[in-house]
C-alpha cells in the first residue's frame, strides 16, 4: 500500500466544499493506502489563535473529520504537536530550504498582501514545516488542492535535495493525488467563484438548518431566461451545480427541464436546495455534536494516533540523524 500524507489546518469550521472536493476522497483512500491526516495545529498558529480558540478549534474540526467517516481503525489520525520529530525535521531542513526560493512562493506572497501587519517567520517556512509532515512518513501520495500545488513541489524539491546533498536515495518524492476523477469545485453561493471559509458564502457542515435555509433563499440568481435552452448565468450555474451534487437526480433534471422552458421559479428551485441540504447535513451535523461532547472517545483517537504516527516518524528521524552524521559518543 502507498503511504498517503494530508494535513489539516485548525483554521475554521468545515463547509459543503470541503466535503465534496476532499473529505469525502480522503474516506474513500483511508482502504487502499497507509494514510496519515493529522491536524495541522502548527501551521495555524500563523494567525496567532488565543490559548482557548486553539485548543477549541483542533477539537471542533477533529470532531468534523470522524464525522464525516474518516476511520481511526484504518488511518492514523493525529496532531501535529503531538509529533516533536517533525519539528525536529524541521530544523534540520531548515538548512537546506533558501530564502530566496521561500520569498518566491505564492502562498507565501498572498500572505503578505493580505496579512502585511504579521508577516512573521513561521509563514515564511512554510512549506519547509509542510515538508517536513509529509517526508517524516516518507509518503508517496499527497492529496492537495489546486492552491497547496506550489508547496508540494516545494516538497519535493527539498527531498531531492537532500538525497543529493547526502548522496543517498532516501526521501521518496511525493506526487499530487487526486484520486483519478476530475476535481469537483463547489461554488459559493454569491454568484461566483468557489465556496470558502472566510469569503462568508458557505454551507457548513454543522449549520443549523434555519441558518441554511436563510443563506440558499439569498443565494444570488438573476432575472430569469428569457429564450428556451438559453445559457445559464454563473449564479444560476453555480446553484444548478449544487444541485447536482445534494438532490437526487429526478429534482435536478426537473428543474433543469422547468429552466430550459423558461419555467423556472429560482425561490421554488432554492426552497428545494436548501432542504436537501438539510437533509444531506442533518446526520453529519448530528455526529459532530455527539463526538464533540464525547471527551473519553476523542483523547483516546488522538492518544493511539499520536503513538502510530510516532513509530514512523521517529523511524525516519533516526535514519536521517545518521546519514546527515550525527554520531552518538560511545
Ligand atoms: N498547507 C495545507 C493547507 O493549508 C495544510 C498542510 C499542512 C498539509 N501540512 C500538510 C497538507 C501536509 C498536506 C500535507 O491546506
Amino acid at each position: 500500500m502507498d503511504i498517503v500524507v494530508s494535513g489539516i489546518r485548525s483554521t475554521g469550521n468545515l463547509h459543503l466544499g470541503n466535503y465534496f472536493g476532499a473529505i469525502r476522497n480522503f474516506v474513500k483512500m483511508q482502504t487502499e493506502n497507509q494514510c496519515f491526516f493529522f491536524i495541522a495545529d502548527f501551521h495555524s498558529l500563523t494567525t496567532h489563535p488565543t490559548p482557548e480558540n486553539l485548543h477549541d478549534n483542533v477539537r471542533q474540526v477533529l470532531s468534523e473529520y470522524l464525522a464525516c467517516g474518516i476511520d481511526p481503525e484504518i488511518a492514523t489520525v493525529y496532531l501535529q504537536s503531538d509529533l516533536p520529530q517533525v519539528t525536529e525535521l524541521y530544523l534540520l531542513m531548515n538548512m537546506i530550504a533558501y530564502i530566496g526560493e521561500l520569498e518566491r512562493t505564492t502562498t507565501f506572497k498572498e500572505k503578505v498582501r493580505l496579512q502585511p501587519d504579521n508577516v512573521n517567520a513561521g509563514l515564511l517556512t512554510y512549506p519547509v514545516l509542510m515538508a517536513a509532515d509529509i517526508i517524516i512518513h516518507k509518503a508517496a501520495k499527497v492529496p492537495v488542492g489546486k492552491d497547496q500545488e506550489q508547496n508540494l513541489e516545494m516538497t519535493r524539491r527539498f527531498a531531492k535535495r537532500f538525497n543529493h546533498m547526502y548522496k543517498v536515495d532516501y526521501f521518496p518524492e511525493p506526487s499530487p493525488y487526486n484520486f483519478g476523477e476530475a476535481l469537483i469545485k463547489i461554488p459559493g453561493l454569491d454568484g461566483t467563484g468557489k465556496m470558502g471559509k472566510s469569503e462568508g458564502n458557505g454551507i457548513f457542515l454543522a449549520e443549523e438548518p434555519e441558518s441554511i435555509r436563510k443563506k440558499v433563499m439569498k443565494a444570488v440568481t438573476d432575472k430569469g431566461p428569457t429564450k428556451e435552452n438559453q445559457k445559464m448565468s454563473e449564479p444560476v450555474q453555480n446553484l444548478f451545480t449544487l444541485m447536482e451534487v445534494i438532490s437526487d437526480t429526478d429534482t435536478l433534471t426537473h428543474f433543469t427541464d422547468q429552466y430550459n422552458r423558461c419555467e423556472i421559479q429560482y425561490g421554488e428551485m432554492k426552497k428545494q436546495l436548501a432542504e436537501d441540504i438539510i437533509t444531506f447535513t442533518t446526520p453529519i451535523r448530528e455526529k459532530i455534536i455527539a463526538i464533540y461532547k464525547d471527551e473519553s472517545y476523542l483523547a483516546r483517537v488522538v492518544r493511539e494516533g499520536a503513538e502510530k504516527a510516532r513509530e514512523s516518524a521517529s523511524k525516519t528521524l533516526r535514519e536521517v540523524r545518521e546519514i546527515i552524521g550525527f554520531k552518538p559518543f560511545v
